[in-house]
């Protein structure tokens, strides 16, 4: 079990690096758009997440509900940005850093929070 979770874990921080990466790549350009590499990303990082979750629930530790309900409801946030946008030409700069901003959030959440699960 440990190992699937390592695995997706691991496929969750790919998830986490595409729309990092997709955020970072258009920061200084003037304009800015909701790029393949941030639809994958927050796409394969939500699911990854929601599998993580049901392993950590199926296995013998203690889930930390608050933190996973609120890496969940950032993770819905900009699943939910990054798809309403997706074919827009141009989004405003506002929104680019919404997004930059809830993914920071979600990564500080993940680190400084107590861990997920009381290993
Ligand atoms: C864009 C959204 C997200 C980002 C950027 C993100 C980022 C991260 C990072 C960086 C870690 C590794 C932390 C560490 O190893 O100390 C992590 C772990 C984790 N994330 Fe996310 N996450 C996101 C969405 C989600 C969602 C939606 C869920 C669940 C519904 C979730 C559940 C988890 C769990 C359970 C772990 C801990 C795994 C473990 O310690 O075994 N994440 N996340």
């Amino acid at each position: 079990m440990d190992i699937l979770r390592q695995v997706l874990l691991f496929v969750h921080l790919l998830g986490f690096a595409a729309l990092f990466g997709g955020l970072l790549v258009q920061a200084r350009s003037a304009d800015k758009s909701v790029n393949g590499l941030m639809r994958d990303g927050a796409g394969t990082a939500f699911l990854a997440g929601l599998a993580l979750t049901g392993v950590l629930e199926a296995g013998d530790g203690d889930v930390n509900h608050a933190k996973i309900g609120v890496k969940l409801v950032i993770g819905l946030v900009i699943l939910a940005l990054v798809m309403a946008n997706l074919r827009k030409p141009k989004i405003s700069a506002g929104l680019f850093c919404g997004i930059f901003a809830l993914t920071l959030v979600n990564v500080g959440v993940a680190i400084f929070w107590s861990s997920a699960h009381a290993a």
